[in-house]
């Protein structure tokens, strides 16, 4: 089995960094890859709202020039995915937010191509915006039809030189405990091996007819 983690920090190997690096030791335990995919280092443009996504249906967002389309086929080939961001102005880092928009629309317009995955949010702050930035991204989790996995507190770490999060003690006993709950819910999906109903078709009403 293997999980896909976007880190959307644009300090590779900051507490974002170091927060998922705890959840892989805890899957790699229950014998699960994780990839981490580093998205807060490169130039990403934002959705452009052209809609040819929705028109081409070919899983693949018009702009070709990023690491957004061969994302999309990682996640989508993935048995879970893990959203990570820093907090920037008590919200998503700008990078992430643009991926996001990005490759959510992309699976939308394609009948959800993360449906059903085991996901998890997580998130490195110096003080606060934290619970916001968690939300942001639990926003496209749970947009997505997306299991979520938890903790035993919101998926935080504190810090704000790279890896001072280890000095964030709860913090890392968060993150290992989400990791064995993202192995546990992976183990459990993958035993029930229940199919997933078919895709709704969306009644879109826009709030005006
Ligand atoms: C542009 C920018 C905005 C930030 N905004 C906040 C904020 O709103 N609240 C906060 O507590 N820390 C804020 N920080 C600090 C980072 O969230 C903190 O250093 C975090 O550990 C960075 O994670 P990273 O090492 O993975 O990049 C900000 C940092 C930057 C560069």
């Amino acid at each position: 089995m293997k999980v896909i983690a976007i880190n959307g920090s644009p300090r590779a190997e900051g507490n974002t960094f170091h927060a998922l690096n705890i959840i892989k030791k805890e899957l790699l335990n229950e014998g699960i890859e994780l990839e981490i995919v580093d998205f807060g280092t490169k130039a990403i443009h934002g959705c452009t709202a052209c809609t040819m996504c929705s028109q081409t249906k070919n899983e693949r967002c018009i702009i070709d020039n990023d690491m957004v389309n061969e994302t999309i086929q990682k996640m989508a080939a993935a048995d879970g995915i893990i959203l990570a961001s820093p907090v920037y102005f008590a919200g998503i880092a700008g990078t992430m937010k643009c991926f996001l928009d990005r490759a959510f629309y992309v699976s939308s317009a394609n009948g959800g191509l993360y449906r059903g995955k085991v996901a998890a949010a997580v998130t490195a702050v110096r003080r606060s915006g934290g619970s916001h930035t968690i939300d942001g991204l639990n926003h496209y989790i749970t947009y997505g039809e997306m299991v979520v996995a938890t903790s035993s507190y919101w998926n935080i770490v504190h810090g704000r030189a790279p890896g001072e999060m280890l000095l964030d003690l709860e913090g890392v006993q968060t993150m290992e405990l989400l990791g064995r709950n993202i192995a546990w819910l992976l183990k459990m999906k993958d035993k029930a091996a229940i199919p997933q109903h078919s895709k709704e078709i969306r009644v879109a009403t826009s709030f005006i007819r």
